[in-house]
């Protein structure tokens, strides 16, 4: 779906996407479901984010007759994460997309400014070809999705989109502020920040979730 605005804001609705993103915020759910069911929404949220992907054809034989055969055309393409909690969404992205290259970008949010800091990027080369998904499960103030995004189009990166479990209406307007042309993939936006810069309802901090942290 589509928002009104026409600016490029898919909202999976998909009854699948909505049950385990209802189990994922409950805060009963152990850690190792709650990194399960990341995976799995991980893996639903890539079939709608690589809609878009270009495609060729190869000459192939099946066991009866030879055919022209689909296949992902240019390079192959690039999954970004951005530690550490973009590591519970990657592992889904890659399920779908085995052959897929994978760099991290290494951002922390400061507690006080709420400004990202990065301390870390490994990032596949070349990348200005590639189709390129950066993936982080909350999109909160958007600040560490906007620094990461400005990263990869300075190291040549033109055909990007974002995907992430949850959004904060704060976050989708700053993206799409900074970086308009930058599709943004999620399965629900929700109410609004608090003051700490935490999505509500939200989830709760994705990294503590996935990994068992607090
Ligand atoms: N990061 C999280 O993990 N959770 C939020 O609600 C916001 C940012």
């Amino acid at each position: 779906m589509t928002n009104p605005d026409t600016r490029p804001l898919t909202i999976v609705n998909h009854p699948l996407v909505q049950h385990k993103l209802g189990l994922m915020r409950d805060k009963t759910t152990p850690n190792a479901m709650f990194r399960q069911l990341l995976r799995e929404v991980g893996q639903l949220l890539t079939y709608p984010a690589t809609a878009d992907l270009a495609l060729t054809t190869r000459a192939i034989d099946t066991p009866l007759a030879p055919m022209q055969a689909p296949a992902l055309a240019g390079r192959r393409v690039a999954i970004v994460s951005i530690l550490r909690a973009g590591n519970g969404l990657l592992d889904g992205v890659l399920d779908l997309i085995p052959s897929a290259r994978v760099g991290f970008i290494g951002l922390y949010r400061d507690e006080k400014t709420l400004q990202p800091v990065q301390y870390y990027a490994k990032l596949p080369h070349p990348l200005a070809p590639r189709p390129v998904i950066l993936v982080d499960p909350m999109l909160a103030t958007g600040n560490s999705a906007v620094a990461a995004l400005d990263l990869l189009k300075k190291e040549g990166a033109a055909n990007l989109r974002f995907l992430c479990l949850l959004a904060a209406p704060e976050g989708v307007a700053r993206l799409h502020a900074v970086h308009p042309d930058v599709p943004v993939i999620t399965a629900a936006v929700d109410e609004r920040l608090n003051d700490q810069g935490y999505i509500l309802p939200g989830l709760g901090d994705a990294g503590d979730r996935i990994y068992g942290t607090t």
